[in-house]
């Protein structure tokens, strides 16, 4: 049997026929395709817990559809009534994952399509949970693309570019945050040369970067974390793409584990660190990177997972955090779907956000 392209395939899907959130296991990527049909919100849960499901803007699209499906199946006929179940199912699939706001972001788009058409009936309401969820999804591809078009304005045809973590199409509805400029580039004939960090403890780089970079026919060379200073020093990159999981009203970013680091080499080496965001990913409420709550994940991960047999001592000590915080200072410009941010970021984001209002009025 032929072997299809992981390109051609729709990170989250919906079958509302079948009341299923459909998703590609990443956990078992690049070896093995496997599709998840998931129709209960604990199944739909664990896949955004335990990473089936995953990347900041995918998770807020599997949360959109995730917790419309809860919504479809109550059956109080008062509003009131569905409200209250509606708020539990979504206090519920809010708790699976802390770091990345487009959970939450998603989430309360859909609660604020429930508070404000109270005067329906409960099923319009369902209906126009339906609309919504689509909408989310839909717009993450323009999100993406606009990221990708202003990301490619930075930079010029055949330079290299670093990339940490997999914040590509595995991670959204099409084109990724930081891969959008490598595949907008790449359709343009500009012949990137990118280098892939693999990304302990997981391993999103390895296997989900890499993967679609190197499916696509882009130019991608897969490097240990630890090696990201010797490829900037031997000048072979020009500029860093990487995406994020809430940024703070003052710049600061988190993201995978590893990328604060990344930072610190490019700007020891004079190179420019972009940081994509969709404005769903900017949490104005925030406003320091201290505020924002950052994953801990068991030591298993690091310990066993990925390896024959373990490769650390029984009962060693662990320290397992899934992100870090970039610092503003070390970040050159935020793109986002509304324009290119630069520090300040706090005056920037502010322009962006009233661009966004004014393009969400027409
Ligand atoms: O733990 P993960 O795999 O969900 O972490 C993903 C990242 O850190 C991505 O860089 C981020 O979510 C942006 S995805 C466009």
């Amino acid at each position: 049997m032929e072997q299809r392209n992981i390109m051609s395939y729709e990170t989250v899907s919906f079958d509302d026929a079948k009341s299923e959130l459909i998703i590609i296991d990443q956990t078992r990527l690049p070896y093995e395709t496997k599709m998840l049909h998931l129709t209960t919100q604990k199944e739909i849960w664990n896949a955004i817990y335990r990473l089936e499901v995953r990347g900041a803007p995918a998770i807020g699209v599997a949360a959109g559809f995730g917790i419309y499906l809860a919504a479809k199946a109550i059956e109080a006929d008062t509003y009131d009534a569905f409200y209250a179940e509606f708020k539990e199912a979504k206090d519920y699939l809010d708790s699976s994952r802390p770091t990345a706001v487009n959970l939450s972001w998603a989430l309360n788009r859909m609660e604020k399509v429930v508070v404000s058409n109270k005067d329906k009936s409960v099923q319009e309401i369902k209906q126009l949970l339906l609309k919504e969820a689509i909408e989310i999804k839909e717009e993450d591809t323009w999100v993406c693309k606009t990221i990708g078009e202003y990301g490619l304005s930075l930079v010029e045809p055949g330079i290299g570019i670093l990339t940490h973590c997999n914040a590509g199409q595995l991670a959204t509805s099409k084109y990724g945050t930081a891969t959008a400029p490598i595949y907008l580039g790449q359709e343009k004939g500009y012949n990137f040369k990118v280098f892939a960090d693999e990304t302990r403890p997981l391993l999103q780089g390895a296997r989900l970067t890499a993967y679609e970079l190197h499916s696509s026919g882009v130019d991608v060379t897969l490097i240990c974390d630890n090696m990201a200073s010797l490829v900037m020093k031997n000048g072979w990159v020009q500029a860093v793409f990487v995406g994020c999981d809430r940024v703070a009203a003052n710049g600061d970013s988190a993201n995978k584990i590893g990328t604060s680091g990344v930072a610190i080499l490019a700007k020891n080496y004079g190179i420019p660190m972009y940081i994509c965001a969709p404005t769903s990913t900017i949490d104005m409420a925030c406003e320091t990177g201290e505020g924002i709550h950052i994953e801990e994940r068991p030591g298993e991960e690091i310990t066993e997972m990925w390896y024959k047999e373990r490769m650390a001592p029984a009962g060693v000590k662990t320290f397992n955090p899934a992100f870090d915080v970039t610092d503003h200072e070390f970040i050159t410009a935020i793109i986002t779907e509304y324009g290119i941010a630069k520090p300040p970021f706090n005056e920037s984001f502010r322009e962006i956000f009233k661009r966004k209002e004014e393009a969400q009025k027409k």
